[in-house]
């Protein structure tokens, strides 16, 4: 029996059923690429769920970890402070523009982050309302679920959500959702919800990710930006899968020039070990007195050391850039498929830099989804030797988020391999037809 195989039953017999996932137990992996248990290689296109910017194991990250790991590897931040969590906060503040000072706090996870951000908005305004959007992904745990704007998987079967959470429309254009429709629909929120002067933040992401890489209007997020300031609501950008040059810029929001008053960052922040951050608006940042914030493991040294490596790294190599080339390679080709006669599966290609996705519909009039053929060429490739991800709310979506550092000719294979999936999902679809 493979590896794979054995270690699948081995994962049956002993792990919740609700961490779901993929067949492929990693061995070990380099960059944009990794083996597997059977000693198979695979082009990796998820990054880890746009976590390896910087690649699997980047030199210069993993260096920054072993020497940290020598001075030490853990104290807790509240008892032993230590300059690299400083150095760290500094830099991120910089990188933020708020349009003011900034303040941040380093967490362990995403969603601690988007908790986190939530505690100092509702400390800042001394109201408790929340407005997410749908689509929307802010994580598993209790307050992170009830953001997220879809309701099965995250919420099926886990009770009443914590109160004083609403969800407005996420404009969709793909799907006939303008800007107007979806401000249409916060407005009703506030007129017959929850009064404005009750809401302590919107929270949004400007390029969704699991929802399926739709890009906020530039027009959405700058009424977003009024509204708030009208009714002293803090904004909050989910950055999380977004940002960290991922899209081509440090921050995604940045393609819009909206600002935000809070930042959420994590996934590429630290090149695969557990680190978030909120950055924003010192007097939000700073409105939970003293003790409010923190936690054991949050701001870990060796995250911390691998995060000043990784800002260094994609300032060195420009990665940023390299996002928007990725980017426009992987356009160039989705494009130029979904050209060809038979490919009309393909209804939309959308996305900035490296954070790329092209919806599958069974036609594009009715532009109904088509999640079996998603599913269908995700497996395929992986077949193939590429790992993908699907996503959306209509779980229609293949989205890919190769490394930034991605050498030319893995990003080559891989989409030759991509269109060979693609190619004979469809094929199969029209000789079924
Ligand atoms: C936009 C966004 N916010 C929050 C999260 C939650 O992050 P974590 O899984 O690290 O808690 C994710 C994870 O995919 C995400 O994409």
């Amino acid at each position: 029996m493979s590896q794979n195989k054995e270690l699948a039953q081995r994962r049956a017999a002993a792990v919740a059923r609700g961490v779901a996932g993929k067949g492929i137990y990693v061995a070990r992996a380099q960059n944009s690429e990794l083996w597997d248990a059977d000693g198979r290689r695979y082009l990796d296109f998820t990054a880890g769920i746009a976590v390896n910017n910087t690649g699997h194991r980047h030199p210069k990250v993993m260096a920054a970890v072993a020497e940290q790991a020598e001075a030490f590897t853990h104290t807790c931040f509240h008892v032993g402070p230590f300059e690299a969590y400083v150095r760290l906060c500094e830099r991120l503040n910089g990188l933020v523009d708020t349009g003011g000072e900034n303040r941040a706090a380093l967490l362990t996870t995403g969603v601690e982050a988007v908790e986190n951000a939530i505690k100092m908005a509702r400390a800042r305004t001394g109201r408790s309302g929340v407005i997410a959007f749908s689509g929307a992904f802010h994580g598993r745990t209790l307050l992170g679920m009830a953001l997220t704007g879809k309701a099965h998987p995250y919420k099926t079967g886990f009770g009443a959500m914590p109160a004083e959470i609403y969800h407005a429309p996420f404009p969709n254009p793909f799907l006939g959702v303008s800007t107007e429709d979806a401000l249409a629909g916060l407005e009703r929120i506030l007129a017959s919800d929850i009064c404005a002067d009750r809401v302590a933040a919107f929270v949004v992401e400007p390029v969704q990710g699991e929802g399926g890489f739709n890009v906020a209007p530039f027009d959405f997020l700058a009424a977003l930006r009024e509204i708030a300031d009208r009714h002293g609501i803090v904004l909050i950008f989910d950055e999380i899968q977004g940002g960290i040059a991922r899209t081509g810029r440090m921050l995604s929001c940045e393609h819009s020039g909206v600002k935000a008053d809070l930042v959420t960052l994590a996934k590429g922040l630290a090149g695969g070990f557990p680190l978030s951050a909120v950055v924003g608006k010192a007097d939000v940042v700073d409105a939970p007195g003293a003790g409010g914030l923190g936690g054991t493991y949050a701001g870990n040294p060796l995250a911390v050391a691998a995060a000043n490596a990784v800002l260094d790294v994609i300032e060195e190599e420009g990665l940023c850039a390299r996002a928007a080339a990725i980017g426009e390679a992987i356009r160039t080709r989705l494009t130029a498929l979904a050209n060809r006669p038979g490919f009309e599966a393909i209804g939309d290609i959308r996305g900035f830099g490296a954070m790329m996705a092209f919806e599958l519909v069974e036609d594009r009039q009715s532009k109904a989804a088509a999640p079996g053929l998603a599913n269908d060429i995700v497996a395929k490739a992986e077949d193939l030797g590429l790992i993908i991800l699907s996503c959306g709310t209509r779980a229609n979506v293949v989205r890919l988020l190769t490394p930034l550092t991605i050498p030319d000719a893995d990003l080559q294979e891989g989409l030759d391999l991509l269109e060979q999936a693609i190619t004979a999902s469809i094929g199969q679809l029209s000789k079924a037809a």
